[in-house]
């Protein structure tokens, strides 16, 4: 089939909404576009599970506990279903979790926050994974089968991440005065940083129009951004919490809130490596891959043999 038609049958896929499976023709930039985004999209679950992982030896209950354990172990599921989601356009496991562990990668901006009070916990549940939710169950209209396959496997588990989340919220924000304030003082922290895990302002998105067009993301950043707000914010009113934005109000015209911009120089500090939590994050990564490196040897050394013994029957 010569050239043009290859082009012509990628485009008439995603006119159709059908999927661009890994043995189809696709544009290099496609394909290094959904590399990009998958890689980091990967690296964001496992990095996440570091945030609320610290708080597992922590938590108040054994209920608790064991919630909070289902949901970390959960995200290392989702990272490894992403990291084979990548494999299948043509990048190893190694090279990606080289440009992670080197800080070359780029992983959500939120989970450079540091997490101080059992609160953020549930905000993180709460806010971060009901952001996440909102993102990727778009993603599961995206165009890349492998991709969207995996977000369908993840938002099922993603619902019960945010819901536990909520639950923390409630039972402080219902509970004494001081685990209101902690409830509160969680949500002022926690509040900014989720708005720009949604990403730049459109006006400033270098990768937004390729990915509508390649229909890899079906809506903006800015779009889900408000989605989120006009959300969250009736459910941080039946908690009793105030979002700490002064600038958020109905605007009835539009059906949908107007609220304050996060600090977008916070925003490209924190991806640039100067969060909070960023050497931190990367230093802990580095040290459980180090720690890993016997698990990897073993199971290549298994599966070798396994090879050998097969292709000796
Ligand atoms: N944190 C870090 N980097 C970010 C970012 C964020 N919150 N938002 C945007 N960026 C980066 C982009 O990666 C891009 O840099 P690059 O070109 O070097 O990769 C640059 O800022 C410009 O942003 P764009 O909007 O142009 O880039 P995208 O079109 O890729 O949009 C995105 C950014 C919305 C994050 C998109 O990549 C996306 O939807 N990714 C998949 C979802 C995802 O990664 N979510 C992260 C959280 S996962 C999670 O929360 C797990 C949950 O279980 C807790």
């Amino acid at each position: 089939m010569g050239r043009v038609n290859v082009e012509e049958v990628f485009e008439a896929k995603l006119a159709k909404n059908d999927f661009i499976e890994p043995k189809d023709w696709m544009p290099e930039n496609y394909r290094k576009h959904l590399i990009r985004q998958i890689s980091q999209h990967a690296h964001s679950e496992i990095l996440g599970m570091l945030p609320e992982g610290n708080w597992i030896s922590r938590a108040p209950s054994l209920r608790a506990k064991l919630v909070l354990l289902a949901k970390v172990q959960d995200e290392g599921g989702h990272g490894l279903y992403l990291y084979t989601a990548a494999e299948s356009l043509g990048i190893s496991r190694d090279e990606m979790l080289n440009a992670l562990l080197t800080g070359k990668a780029k992983y959500s901006s939120i989970f450079n926050y540091p997490t101080l009070s059992w609160a953020d916990v549930g905000a993180v549940g709460w806010l971060v994974d009901g952001a996440a939710i909102m993102n990727q169950v778009m993603l599961q209209r995206s165009s890349y089968g492998p991709y969207s396959r995996a977000m369908v496997r993840i938002c099922k588990e993603e619902s019960f991440h945010q819901r536990q989340g909520y639950e923390i919220m409630t039972h402080l924000s219902f509970g004494t005065p001081e685990q209101k304030a902690m409830a509160q003082d969680a949500l002022n922290r926690w509040w900014f940083p989720t708005l720009m895990m949604f990403g730049p302002p459109d006006r400033e998105s270098p990768n937004s129009e390729n990915a509508l067009k390649w229909r890899i993301k079906r809506e903006t950043n800015d779009q889900l951004r408000q989605r989120f707000v006009n959300q969250t914010v009736i459910q941080a009113e039946y908690l009793g919490l105030t979002i700490p934005d002064k600038g958020l109000v109905w605007n009835e015209a539009k059906k949908a809130y107007d609220f304050s911009e996060p600090d977008w120089a916070e925003f490209k500090n924190v991806i640039k490596g100067n969060g909070p939590c960023n050497k931190e994050r990367l230093v802990s990564r580095n040290k459980s891959h180090k720690d890993g490196e016997w698990v990897r040897a073993a199971a290549a050394a298994y599966g070798k043999k396994q090879m050998e013994a097969s292709l000796a029957a």
